[in-house]
């Protein structure tokens, strides 16, 4: 880092000044976690009206952590302190970082990054807190895109600590690392991948919910015996439709257009059910109807009757075990690493960690009872991936998959 770049006063020894662009839900968290590690901060909106909106929201957040008993009033004043804003994206040229955090909106990003990167050192890097957007098209608009990564922060970003850390084919190493080590001095817990669409938890999670969508509509399993036997047999916090009235439909149906749009594994096709429903207006809780109806006294059936035969029993492994397909996968394609699979699974949404759960239930078994599915359903997704043939097929599938993660 350059010595002009930093500021040395007493509350802020040798902390890189920093820059967020967008001040909302997550722009706002952001400066926080930022300025209450020590950093001088700027806050960059594109009106004074954004700007008093931005500083409300982060007036609201400390208030929040010293009623909380978590900021002390002198610790709150002094990160406070530390925070200029501004609607000039000119006044990010000193800061060693800049994190985006507009609205998703593709045009917005790229037309951003392009002034920033006429304005910035040579050795600044930018980062993206885009969710579904393409890292790697957003870099394309700058004359530096091996300085742009993503940085995925998890909402509220003072909070979470688990931060998704992208590098596009063309990021530098370096810049990799330099972000790293900064969220690591903040306490969060960076997980690195590449770019694709949903990153390694939105992509697994996703991919799961939109699997239980299909079988349900498909008369697998009823609504609420498959919530249940996720919860009771598979040890996940909810089942997959209580999970999805939370997320959003319309939510859900965004992401998994974009993983279909990216892969075009038929494992992606949206549900048809999922863009019923979307389409019909219930987005799930916020809209007071999903999967489930969450009017005062309501007895609305659920979407789809419940089965004539269903194959309850086969839950959870009908979607836990192409659920740990799809994690190999990752790890086979170089796109992550099996340790930050589990933590982002774990801190990202409470699930079991999918290595784990590999272990415990052991490589062969996990391979016969895939290559089962594979067999009923003709489906090429469903195909086991190289990497579990290879762990279960070999002498010592425990051993073979301790290596693995090591
Ligand atoms: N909300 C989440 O849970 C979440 C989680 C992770 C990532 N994200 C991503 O973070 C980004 C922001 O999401 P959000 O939920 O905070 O949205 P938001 O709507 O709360 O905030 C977006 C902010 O960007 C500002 N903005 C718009 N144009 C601008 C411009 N030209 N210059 C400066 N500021 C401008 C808006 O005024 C607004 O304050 C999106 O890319 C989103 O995908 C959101």
């Amino acid at each position: 880092m350059n010595e002009d770049k930093t500021v040395s006063d007493a509350k802020t020894v040798n902390r890189p000044a920093v820059a967020v662009v967008g001040l909302g839900t997550m722009g706002a968290g952001i400066v926080e976690v930022f300025a209450k590690g020590g950093h001088p901060v700027i806050g960059i909106e594109y009106d004074d009206a954004a700007v008093e909106r931005g500083r409300g929201i982060l007036q609201k957040s400390t208030d929040r952590a010293v009623s909380k008993g978590k900021l002390d009033p002198d610790g709150q004043r002094a990160l406070l302190e530390r925070i200029t804003f501004t609607t000039d994206t000119g006044e990010a040229a000193g800061a060693a970082v800049v994190v985006e955090a507009v609205s998703e909106n593709l045009e917005l990003k790229k037309s951003i990054f392009a002034k920033l990167d006429a304005v910035v050192a040579d050795d600044a890097v930018l980062a993206t807190n885009t969710s579904s957007l393409s890292i790697t098209e957003i870099a394309a608009a700058t004359a530096h895109p091996e300085r742009v990564v993503g940085v995925h922060f998890f909402n509220p970003a003072p909070v979470q600590t688990l931060v998704e850390l992208i590098n596009t084919v063309h990021t530098a190493p370096a810049a990799v690392d330099r972000m790293d080590t900064l969220l690591r001095s903040l306490g969060k817990n960076p997980i690195r991948c590449g770019d694709r669409a949903g990153f390694i938890v939105n992509h697994l999670l996703i991919t799961y919910l939109n699997r239980a969508i299909t079988l349900y509509q498909n008369g697998f399993a009823g609504r609420d015996e498959f919530d249940a036997a996720m919860v009771e047999r598979a040890g996940y916090p909810m089942g997959p439709f209580t999970l999805l009235d939370l997320v959003g439909l319309d939510v859900t149906l965004a992401v998994v257009e974009r993983l279909w749009d990216e892969s075009r594994d038929r494992v992606h096709a949206p549900a048809g059910l999922l863009r019923q429903l979307v389409a019909a207006g219930f987005l799930g809780r916020k809209s007071g109807r999903g999967f489930h109806d969450y009017a005062e006294g309501a007895t609305t059936p659920p979407p789809v009757p419940d089965p004539v035969r269903s194959r309850i029993a086969e839950l959870p492994e009908a979607v836990v075990l192409p659920h740990l397909n799809d994690a190999l996968r990752m790890v086979e394609q170089g796109f992550a690493s099996p340790a930050d699979i589990d933590t982002g699974m774990a801190e990202g949404c409470r699930m079991p960690k999918p290595f784990d759960v590999l272990a415990e239930r052991g490589p062969a078994a996990v391979l016969a009872g895939q290559l089962a599915i594979f067999d009923e359903t003709a489906e090429p997704s469903h195909r086991p991936c190289r990497l579990l043939t290879e762990l279960g097929r070999s002498e010592d599938p425990a051993a073979a998959l301790a290596e693995l993660r090591r």
